[in-house]
């Protein structure tokens, strides 16, 4: 998936090192993501800087780049061609009705593709890492639409924490199958840590079977009976409980996936999946994530942000609908969103469906990474875009 999982290199900079100590520290398991031919440990990742003085064409590629004066002008002329020739109207419906079909073709054609070890999430995400350190203590991670398990595998398999529970999940049986058959799942060689995989759509509202139980289903068992009511006792103190209009049914108004209690993860990371959904499933998606954190837990996400060089390449008939800019199918049948920063603030901080006062995030990072790809054969200048975010529980 060459457009939609972006590796960047790794910078071999050394704009910055370690000053040597006197000490010999014990490396931590985050030094130990540094690949032999990777930046030094300590050294701002992406730090190929593009001066005024210098010609792009040096390197195939520069950091943190500022984008041209006409680049936004020429980017909305592209946004226009979009517009004016959007998906076929017959076809829009078919496109959002079975979204995860079109995952579950896209592994089963790259059933062979193993897992990217992702040097980057050190650098991006070291939250992410700090639960793998040997003594992080308990800690709980969800990583949500692990594909084939570019997060988890590169976590797992570095991990000194004995007791990580790393909880991938994704709507598409088939990219669980693939994490599955890893020879890592669900432990590594060297034993620490857990891994669990299971099926789960991030947009969905009710998971457990017995929510759509009628109470009178749910009076004929005592077990059910009891779990139901500590479930709810355990959700009135957060979580609303939702009756539909005839009163016979119970309904929760989130999802978790398998395994995983409102109110107990650390961390999650989110990498390029909400660019999956449809705006109006990104409510009930943050709605799930926020249930499923702990207050003070960490929400991490990075994804595509508009006028990317893969929105900019996408040719004519591929917009889903006219009326939602920035929502695409993509030639294999997935669908693609590309972000602005206000999207993601709005959506995180929006009140929580059960208290209408209170925020449900505080967002502590919200940033746009460029990053300018240069052919130096055909002398051309792409650039890659994609939002950062980070955002605590509150
Ligand atoms: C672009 S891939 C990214 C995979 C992985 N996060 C990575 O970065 O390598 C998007 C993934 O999100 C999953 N996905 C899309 N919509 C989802 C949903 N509603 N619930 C759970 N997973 C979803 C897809 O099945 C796919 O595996």
């Amino acid at each position: 998936m060459s457009d939609t999982i972006d590796q960047p290199e790794a910078s071999t900079s050394t704009l910055s090192f370690i000053e040597p100590t006197m000490e010999t520290k014990k490396p931590s398991v985050a030094d130990k993501w540094v690949k032999p031919n990777g930046p030094p440990v300590g050294s701002t990742f992406g730090a190929r800087l593009l001066s005024d003085e210098q010609d792009p064409f040096e390197h195939n590629a520069w950091d943190h780049v500022t984008l041209p004066e006409d680049f936004n002008l020429k980017a909305e002329e592209i946004m226009k061609l979009h517009h004016s020739n959007p998906v076929n109207e017959k076809l829009r419906d078919g496109y959002n009705s079975k979204p995860a079909e079109y995952w579950n073709k896209f592994y089963s054609n790259h059933e062979d593709g193993f897992f990217k070890d992702r040097g980057w999430l050190r650098l991006e995400f070291p939250e992410l890492v700090a639960c793998s350190e040997a003594d992080a203590g308990p800690k709980t991670v969800l990583e949500v639409g692990c594909g084939a398990g570019n997060t988890v595998f590169p976590l797992l398999m570095r991990n000194e924490n004995p007791e990580l529970n790393i909880y991938a999940t994704d709507y598409s049986s088939k990219a669980v199958q693939v994490v599955k058959s890893n020879k890592m799942y669900p432990k590594a060689e060297h034993g620490l840590g857990q891994l669990h995989a299971s099926v789960w759509d991030i947009t969905s509202k009710s998971s457990s079977s017995s929510s759509t139980k009628t109470k009178t289903d749910i009076l004929k068992n005592d077990k059910e009976v009891t779990s139901v009511e500590d479930s709810i006792i355990q959700n009135t103190k957060n979580l609303s409980i939702t009756n539909n209009s005839n009163n016979d049914d119970v309904e929760k108004s989130y999802s978790l996936p398998e395994g995983i209690k409102p109110n107990s993860v650390d961390v999650i990371s989110v990498i390029f999946v909400l660019s999956a959904l449809h705006p109006k499933e990104w409510n009930q998606a943050i709605h799930n994530l926020y249930t499923a954190l702990k207050p003070g837990g960490l929400l991490l996400i990075r994804d595509y942000g508009r006028h990317d060089l893969a929105q900019l390449r996408i040719k004519k008939n591929r917009l889903i609908d006219p009326e939602i800019p920035n929502l695409y199918i993509r030639g294999d049948g997935t669908r693609v969103y590309f972000f602005e920063q206000d999207d993601f603030t709005n959506m995180l901080s929006a009140p929580s469906n059960h208290d209408p006062d209170k925020r449900m995030f505080d967002i502590t990072q919200l940033g746009q990474d460029r990053r300018l790809l240069v052919n130096r054969k055909e002398k051309k200048q792409m650039y890659r875009i994609w939002l950062q975010v980070k955002a605590k529980k509150l």
